[in-house]
Parts: C-alpha cells; sequence; structure tokens
C-alpha cells in the first residue's frame, strides 16, 4: 500500500519536476510545414500516383501522426489502410500501402526517404521527427541485391527513441501468445510470453513493451494493420486472421457552471470506435480532427492504480483554492469513471462528460468511498 503511494508521488514529483504538470501540453510549439509523397514504378504497380499531401502540424510530431491525420483528413487517401510491422526500440516499419505489399521473392519494399538529401529513414515511422518544410517520400522500390543501398547523407529530420514510463504497482500479469509464417520469418513459433503491465494497457502497448525490452525475444515484430481514424489493428496474433472489429459509437463532452467558468460549453464530440477503445484515445481522435478544439489541450495527474486524472482541459485549471475539480463522469448514470483517462473504455451509445465542479476532486470522492 505504501509503495503504491509512493510510486504514485514520485511521479507526480517527476513529472511536476520536469514539465510544469499544468502547463505539459500547452507549451506553444512552432508549427512546421511538412509533405508526404508516395512514389512507384507504374509498370510494376499500375495504378496512378496520388497527390501529395501537404499539412502543418506542430514541430516534433512523428510521421506515423502525420500519415493517420492524412488518413483522417482524406478518406479514400493512399494512407487510409497501410500495414506496419513493429521493430523493438526502432519502431514501426511500412510494409503495405493501400494494397501495395512488401514482396521479399521480387525484393521490392516500401522504403521511405527524405526527399531534400535523398537519406532513408534509419527509424521508423513512428519515431521519425520530419522537419520544417521537408518532404517524406514513401517509395515502393526494389533494393539493389547487395545492402549497400542508399547514400551517405542523413535525414533533415531526426529519429527519437521511446520513452518508456515506468510499470505502475498496479501491473497486472498478461500472457501474450502470437503465430506467424515459418515460411516469411524462418524461425520456430514461440512460446507464450509473459510480462507485468498497469492494467488497462493496450495490447499494442503491451506487445511494444515486451519487444522493447528484448528485442531478442518473440514479440520484436508482429504485424497490423492502421485504418484511417481507427488506429492500428494486430492482423496477426495466435494465427488468429483479421477479423471484424466491433464497433462502438461514443461522445465526449464538457460541462461546467458558466457563472464560474466565462466560456460557452463546447459541443459534444460523437465517434466511432472500436469496442473497448480507451477514454485518451477518444480525445485524441477529437483533438486530431479539430486541432483548435476543447481536447487539444488538457493536462493530467498520475495516480498508481487508477490511472491519469484531467488536472486542466481546455484552458481551465483545477483551483484546489475555491475546490473546483475537473471530474469525469457517465452522463447516463451520472457516475464518476472508475478510473482514469488512459484506463476508462465507454460502452456502446455512452456520452463522457467532463464536468468542472465545485467539492472534492475525482481522486478524493473515488478514494474516500
Ligand atoms: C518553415 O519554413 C518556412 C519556409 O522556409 C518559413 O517561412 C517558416 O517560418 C518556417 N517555420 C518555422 C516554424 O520556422
Ligand atoms: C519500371 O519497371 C519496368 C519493368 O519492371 C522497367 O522496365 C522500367 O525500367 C522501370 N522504370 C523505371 C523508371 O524504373
Ligand atoms: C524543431 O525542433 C527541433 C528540436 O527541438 C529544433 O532543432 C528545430 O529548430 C525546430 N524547428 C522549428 C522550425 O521550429
Ligand atoms: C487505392 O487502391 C485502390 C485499389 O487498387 C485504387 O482504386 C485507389 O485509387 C487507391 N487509392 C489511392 C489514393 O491511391
Ligand atoms: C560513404 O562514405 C564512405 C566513407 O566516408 C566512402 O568511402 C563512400 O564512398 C561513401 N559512399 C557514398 C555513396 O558516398
Ligand atoms: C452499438 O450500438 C449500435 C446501436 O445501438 C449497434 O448497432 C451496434 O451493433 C452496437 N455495437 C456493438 C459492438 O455492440
Amino acid at each position: 500500500m505504501s509503495f503504491t503511494a509512493w510510486i504514485s508521488l514520485s511521479l507526480f514529483f517527476a513529472i511536476t519536476g520536469t514539465i510544469p504538470a499544468s502547463m505539459a501540453k500547452s507549451i506553444p510549439t512552432s508549427e512546421i510545414t511538412v509533405t508526404l509523397k508516395l512514389d512507384w514504378n507504374v509498370t510494376d504497380v499500375p495504378k496512378p500516383i496520388p497527390a501529395s499531401y501537404t499539412t502543418k502540424v506542430p514541430n516534433g510530431t512523428f510521421l506515423i501522426d502525420i500519415m493517420n491525420k492524412a488518413a483522417d483528413n482524406e478518406k479514400e487517401g493512399p494512407f487510409d489502410k497501410y500495414k506496419s510491422t513493429y521493430y523493438s526500440v526502432m519502431g514501426y516499419f511500412i510494409t503495405s500501402i493501400n494494397g501495395t505489399e512488401n514482396n521479399p521473392d521480387k525484393s521490392s519494399y516500401w522504403m521511405i526517404y527524405d526527399e531534400q538529401t535523398g537519406a532513408s529513414l534509419r527509424c521508423g515511422v513512428s519515431s521519425y521527427l520530419p522537419s520544417n518544410d521537408s518532404t517524406t517520400l514513401f517509395r515502393f522500390t526494389k533494393l539493389p541485391s547487395d545492402s549497400s543501398h542508399g547514400n551517405n547523407a542523413s535525414t533533415s529530420g531526426r529519429c527519437k527513441k521511446h520513452s518508456n514510463l515506468p510499470t505502475p504497482s498496479s501491473a497486472i500479469t498478461i500472457t501474450i501468445g502470437m503465430d506467424w509464417n515459418p515460411e516469411v520469418i524462418k524461425k520456430p513459433v514461440p512460446p507464450p510470453y509473459s510480462t507485468k503491465v498497469a492494467s488497462g494497457t493496450t495490447l499494442r502497448e503491451i506487445i511494444n513493451k515486451a519487444a522493447d525490452k528484448n528485442p531478442k525475444g518473440p514479440f520484436n515484430k508482429y504485424t497490423s494493420t492502421y485504418y484511417g481514424g481507427q488506429g492500428h489493428f494486430i492482423t496477426s496474433m495466435n494465427g488468429a486472421k483479421e477479423n471484424e472489429m466491433d464497433m462502438i459509437t461514443v461522445t465526449i463532452a464538457q460541462d461546467w457552471d458558466v457563472t464560474i467558468v466565462d466560456k460557452p460549453i463546447p459541443a459534444p464530440y460523437t465517434t466511432q470506435v472500436p469496442q473497448g477503445t480507451i477514454l485518451v484515445d477518444i480525445m485524441k481522435k477529437a483533438a486530431d480532427e479539430d486541432p483548435q478544439g476543447s481536447f487539444n489541450k488538457y493536462s493530467t495527474t498520475y495516480y498508481g492504480g487508477l490511472g491519469d486524472f484531467v488536472i486542466a482541459m481546455d484552458g481551465i485549471q483545477e483551483d484546489p483554492a475555491h475546490k473546483r475539480y475537473w471530474l469525469i463522469k457517465d452522463k447516463e448514470s451520472g457516475h464518476l469513471t472508475p478510473t482514469g483517462i488512459d484506463q476508462y473504455q465507454p460502452k456502446n451509445g455512452s456520452t463522457t462528460v467532463f464536468t468542472y465542479e465545485t467539492g472534492a476532486s475525482h481522486y478524493e470522492r473515488l478514494t474516500r468511498a
């Protein structure tokens, strides 16, 4: 018990110590302009090459998030469906874009280059940060038979390692198993693997963690398919085929007393997500679709065993002096969510309300009961 408290306390101080907690998401970063471009030999791939996509993103946005933004903005766009394989520490590598798939028999692969320098990326799309005014080129190409392809140039953007959060003491032990085609990966299928993770961790995070911790282990490579606006789905687990996801409709909303907060209450946001999507991912989706929107800026505090709770949102900070706090409630039942935004999974048809109220904080209300 004291261990739990210590973990959550030290994490809280770690966050407040390095970045002022309430500022974490609101530090203004400069905007950069980035372009994504595709290319292939139309004799080999008889499809027209789509127009390039140019957008503005905050400096320090990962390439994968720009691809996902492109997918969300342009339904039917080339990035609406892509597949990737996760490699420990390096991140996701693209294996297929809109049906054009890596083909080892023909040595044809998706290669990603920085157009300005001609250098190919030295890391996966989830680790690469394009620079201002850069064009990132996704080229489906035949690799030369010798491995010393590419030039000595370096990319204008940079690779950034993932940072792993410490494992909270509320960890649960989970076991995952995996299967692959031994003709593609010339290794026997490994036994299932167990690891400790925070409860509520997504499957993707669990596998990535296992891969990062043990690059020689069985989970270093897995394949997933990204669906525009919906996220990554594992396409090979235990040999099971890609299956239809059960989609649910969820709404997130905000509420406050307009005599206390002198701002109109924003419109709720309703979307479709796979069943089991955690609240924070719905908030991220809302923020991606409307960068000016009210879910784009928020700060949280982490409590061991319960997760992340909102302490500021859309410029409205909690105010302990006046006992004003952000609470998260299920609208229909009026009940507080039992866990934070990184763990709570809204139900089909539900509305989750972030409400700024006077009284005790969400954490106090949950823990004194
Ligand atoms: C990005 O580059 C453009 C053109 O070179 C420049 O006008 C703009 O100010 C740059 N953006 C930032 C944030 O430096
Ligand atoms: C495209 O592929 C065809 C057949 O594989 C080849 O003959 C041609 O030279 C290629 N074109 C380019 C521009 O590489
Ligand atoms: C983006 O961030 C990097 C790293 O912090 C910095 O070196 C670069 O100058 C920034 N670029 C712009 C355009 O702000
Ligand atoms: C994606 O592939 C389909 C089928 O090959 C094609 O009809 C469509 O034009 C492609 N979309 C883009 C944006 O390239
Ligand atoms: C790359 O750098 C090495 C050593 O600096 C040099 O020998 C080689 O020729 C360079 N290769 C290319 C393609 O520039
Ligand atoms: C969610 O609710 C809608 C409308 O009631 C229904 O059509 C859909 O099948 C439900 N989804 C799941 C996964 O139960």
